[in-house]
């Protein structure tokens, strides 16, 4: 079974101690989230797992045969119109270019993009545009495993929660393991196997809460259940320096 284990992982940016001796796993078919104050190393974690930073002290196993990742920030290539940017990875595994095209056009209709949007540049598309092209560039290769940085933040309730849809339903095929960032305590409830709190200065984890009901079976009421039992935790609320009333 594929597997990313992290082991006592610390790293400093110059003199700033960022992480310190972070330690869990993300097992095949797992979702993992991690959620903690702003700040606090999150995207450094995340970034030092896909491998897109030099690790310094600690261990990092990752035998899942294939990765991607959606950045915080969309990054996508500004010469690039919507199609050419979501289908660029295919492009790299070598995929003919009428296939590519027909996956990213069949992935961008499914995430609400319109027909005419799929000719447009980075410029002319909004945050939230901008957004799902990035998680469908991420999502059009079917990688193993997926690693996301906020992946949803830009997005208006309705299409958060289609996209979530799309990655409720990948996991039940057990097509995919995640790996995400969220700042949202709801979606993390709503996705997550086991969610990481991350608190800050030098980043560390503080708890880790599990959940064992199938995602497809979590209804609105368990989800609202669960975060209001969640924002009553006192990790949760001194991790956050969150006020009770
Ligand atoms: N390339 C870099 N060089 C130096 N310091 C950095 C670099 N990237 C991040 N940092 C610092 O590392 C710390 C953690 O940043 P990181 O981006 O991992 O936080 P985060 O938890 O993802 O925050 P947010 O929720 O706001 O995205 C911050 O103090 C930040 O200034
Ligand atoms: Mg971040």
């Amino acid at each position: 079974m594929a597997r990313l284990k992290v082991e006592n992982l610390s790293f400093s940016f110059g003199y700033e101690t960022i992480l310190d001796d972070i330690s869990f796993e993300v097992n095949e078919g797992e979702v993992v989230s991690i959620v903690g104050p702003s700040g606090g190393g999150k995207t450094t974690l995340l970034r030092l797992c896909a491998g897109l930073l030099d690790r310094q002290e600690g261990k990092i196993e990752n035998s899942f045969e294939t990765q991607s990742i959606a950045f915080q920030d969309p990054r996508l290539l500004p010469w690039k119109n919507t199609l050419d940017n979501i289908s660029f990875g295919l492009k790299a595994l070598g995929v003919p270019t009428k296939e590519r095209d027909a996956r990213a056009r069949e992935i961008a209709l499914q995430f609400d993009l319109e027909e005419s949007d799929l000719t447009k540049f980075p410029k002319e598309l909004s945050g939230g545009m901008s957004q799902r092209v990035s998680f469908a560039r991420a999502l059009v290769t079917k990688p193993k495993l997926l690693f996301l940085d906020e992946p949803f933040s830009a997005l208006d309730i309705g299409l958060k929660r289609e996209l979530q849809d799309h990655v409720m339903r990948l996991i039940d095929k057990k097509e995919i393991t995640i790996f995400f960032i969220t700042h949202d305590i709801m979606e993390a409830i709503r996705l997550s196997d086991k969610i990481l709190l991350l608190a800050p200065d030098p980043g560390h984890i503080v708890k880790i809460f599990e959940f064992d009901k199938p995602q497809a079976e979590r209804n609105d009421e368990y989800v609202y259940a669960e975060t209001a039992k969640i924002l009553s935790d006192r990790e949760i609320i001194e991790t956050f320096e969150l006020e009770l009333k």
